[in-house]
C-alpha cells in the first residue's frame, strides 16, 4: 500500500473569512470539530508521524487534539505568526527528521476528502521516483477562491497561481489547487527556505513549491478529484453548511447500508461516531448526537432528539418530540411523546407516559433517575432527581414524585406531592375480592389516565 511517512495537517490560520474569533479548524462538523475529519484521515494511512501546525487559537485546539482518538500520535508545532502556508511548512520543517520519507501535507480545512483519495495521491507520487511530487486537483463548478492550476502548452503542471495574484484569464481556469500535496520529504525540506513573500498577500505561499520543484526539472504530477464534494473545502460559513451535507450523506448512507431505515435522509441528523443497530426505524425530523448507541429494531423519532450518552437497547422506543440526554432505555421500553429524560435509568419494558419530565437539574447539580423494568410512569408525571421508581410501579397522571421520595416496585402513587395509594398486587388473584380491587385500580389508578 502506498503511504506517506508524514502527514502534515496546516490548521494554524485564523479563518478570517468566517467572520468569528473562534479558530476556523474547530467549528463543528456532524460531531465533532473540522480537524478531527482531516485527523481521521491522516490517522487511516498509517504514517510514521502526524505533525499539525496550530497558531491562531492554539490552546483550544490542541486540547480538542488531545481529545481525539489517536492523539498520541500527533505532534503539535506552534506557528506564531502566520505568514501563510509555506511559512507553516518551515515551521514544521525541523519535526519531520532527516528522512520523513513521502510528505503529504493536508489543510484542516478541507473535512471532505477520503483516505483512500490520499492513498491514491500518495500511490501517484511513489509512481513518479524518488523525487516526484503530486498534487491533487478538481475541475470545478465554483472556484470558492482556490488557487487555479496553470499548465504548459502541452499540459504539464507548470504553477498554482493564487486567485488574489492571478489575471482575468488565468481566474477564468477551471482547474483548482485542493491544498493537498505528497511531495518528497528531504527535496520539500530544502525547498522551504527558499520561499519568497513576494505576491499580493505578503504571504509564503506553500505552492511555490511544486513551481519552483518544476523549475528545477523535478516530476510534478496532478491526480484530479473524482468526486467533487471531497472538493468542498471551508473558508466560510456557507461553505461549512456544504462541507456538513456531504458528510452527513455519508453517514447516513453508511447506516442505511447497514440495515437501518432511514425514511427521511433530508431532515435526519446523525452525527459521526453513532451506532445504530439492523432493523431499526428512524423517522423524519430526528437528531441523534455523537456518542449515541442504538440497538437493533428500535423506533426513534419523529421529532425527537436523542444527546450524548443516550443508550437505546433493542426495541426501545422513543417518539414525538422526545429529548434524552446521558439516559439508558432498556429492551422494549417506550417513551413516544412529549418528555425529557436526562441522566435517566429505565428499565425493560417500562413505559414513560406522554409529558414526563425527570427534572434532573436542581440549579447546581445534575441528578440520576431509575426507573424499574415494566414500571408505568402515568401521563405528565414529574419526577424530581434523585429518584426511583421501582419494578412494576405506577404513577398517576400528573403526579409530582419530589425529590428523593422513591417509589417502591409495584407501588401506586398519585397526586402532587405523589403519595403511595397502595401496593399493586404482583400476581392476578381469582375471586371476587380481586374483582374489587381490580375495579377500584380502574377508579383511582394513574393508568387508565396515562397514554402509551
Ligand atoms: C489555499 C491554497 C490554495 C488552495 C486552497 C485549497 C496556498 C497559498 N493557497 O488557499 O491554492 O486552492 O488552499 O483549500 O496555500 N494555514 C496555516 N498557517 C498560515 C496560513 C494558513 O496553518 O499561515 C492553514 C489554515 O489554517 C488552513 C490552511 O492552512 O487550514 C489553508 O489556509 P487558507 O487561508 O484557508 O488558504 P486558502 O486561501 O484556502
Ligand atoms: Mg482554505
Amino acid at each position: 500500500m502506498a503511504g506517506a511517512g508524514t502527514v502534515v495537517i496546516l490548521a494554524a490560520g485564523q479563518g478570517t473569512r468566517m467572520k468569528s474569533a473562534r479558530p476556523k479548524v474547530l467549528f463543528p462538523l456532524c460531531g465533532r470539530p473540522m480537524i478531527g475529519w482531516v485527523v481521521d484521515q491522516a490517522l487511516a494511512l498509517e504514517p510514521e508521524r502526524v505533525v499539525v501546525v496550530v497558531g491562531h487559537g492554539a490552546g483550544d485546539v490542541r486540547a480538542a487534539l488531545a481529545a481525539m482518538p489517536g492523539a498520541e500520535k500527533i505532534t503539535c508545532v506552534v506557528q506564531e505568526p502566520q505568514l501563510g502556508t509555506g511559512h507553516a511548512l518551515q515551521v514544521a520543517a525541523p519535526a519531520l527528521g532527516d528522512d520523513p520519507g513521502t510528505v503529504l501535507v493536508l489543510y484542516g480545512d478541507m473535512p471532505v476528502l477520503r483516505a483512500e483519495t490520499l492513498q491514491g495521491l500518495c500511490a501517484a507520487r511513489d509512481a513518479l521516483g524518488a523525487d516526484g511530487t503530486a498534487l491533487m486537483t478538481a475541475v470545478a463548478d465554483e472556484a470558492r477562491g482556490f488557487g487555479r492550476v496553470l499548465r504548459d502548452e502541452r499540459g504539464a503542471f507548470r504553477a498554482v497561481v493564487e486567485e488574489r495574484d492571478a489575471s482575468d484569464q488565468e481566474k477564468a481556469v477551471p482547474e483548482v489547487n485542493l491544498g493537498v500535496y505528497a511531495f518528497p520529504g528531504r527535496e520539500l525540506i530544502e525547498c522551504l527556505p527558499r520561499i519568497s513573500n513576494d505576491n499580493a498577500q505578503g504571504e509564503y505561499y506553500l505552492t511555490d513549491v511544486p513551481r519552483m520543484f518544476v523549475r528545477a526539472g523535478r516530476r510534478v504530477a496532478t491526480v484530479e478529484l473524482e468526486d467533487p464534494d471531497e472538493a468542498i473545502g471551508v473558508n466560510t460559513i456557507a461553505h461549512l453548511a456544504e462541507a456538513r451535507w456531504a458528510l452527513q450523506v455519508r453517514i447516513l448512507e453508511r447506516h442505511m447500508a447497514n440495515g437501518v431505515l432511514i425514511e427521511d435522509p433530508a431532515t435526519t441528523y446523525v452525527d459521526h461516531d453513532v451506532e445504530i443497530g439492523v432493523g431499526t426505524h428512524v423517522l423524519p425530523c430526528t437528531v441523534i448526537r455523537a456518542g449515541v448507541r442504538i440497538g437493533a429494531g428500535c423506533e426513534v423519532g419523529p421529532f425527537t432528539h436523542l444527546r450524548a450518552g443516550t443508550v437505546l437497547a433493542d426495541g426501545a422506543e422513543v417518539g414525538n418530540f422526545t429529548e434524552c440526554k446521558k439516559s439508558t432505555i432498556g429492551a422494549g421500553a417506550k417513551a413516544k411523546h412529549l418528555s425529557y429524560l436526562g441522566d435517566t435509568e429505565v428499565g425493560a419494558g417500562a413505559n414513560i407516559g406522554a409529558g414526563t419530565i425527570f427534572a434532573n437539574y436542581d440549579g447546581v447539580a445534575k441528578h440520576r433517575s431509575v426507573v424499574g423494568e415494566k414500571a408505568f410512569v402515568g401521563s405528565g408525571t414529574i419526577v424530581v432527581a434523585p429518584n426511583t421508581i421501582g419494578a412494576g410501579a405506577t404513577t398517576g397522571a400528573g403526579a409530582v414524585v419530589t425529590r428523593g421520595a422513591h417509589v417502591g416496585p409495584h407501588e401506586v402513587w398519585v397526586g402532587v406531592p405523589a403519595r403511595p395509594l397502595r401496593r399493586k398486587p404482583a400476581q392476578p388473584q381469582a375471586g371476587a375480592s380481586a374483582k374489587r380491587a381490580a375495579e377500584r385500580s380502574e377508579r383511582d389508578g394513574g393508568k387508565d389516565a396515562a397514554q402509551e
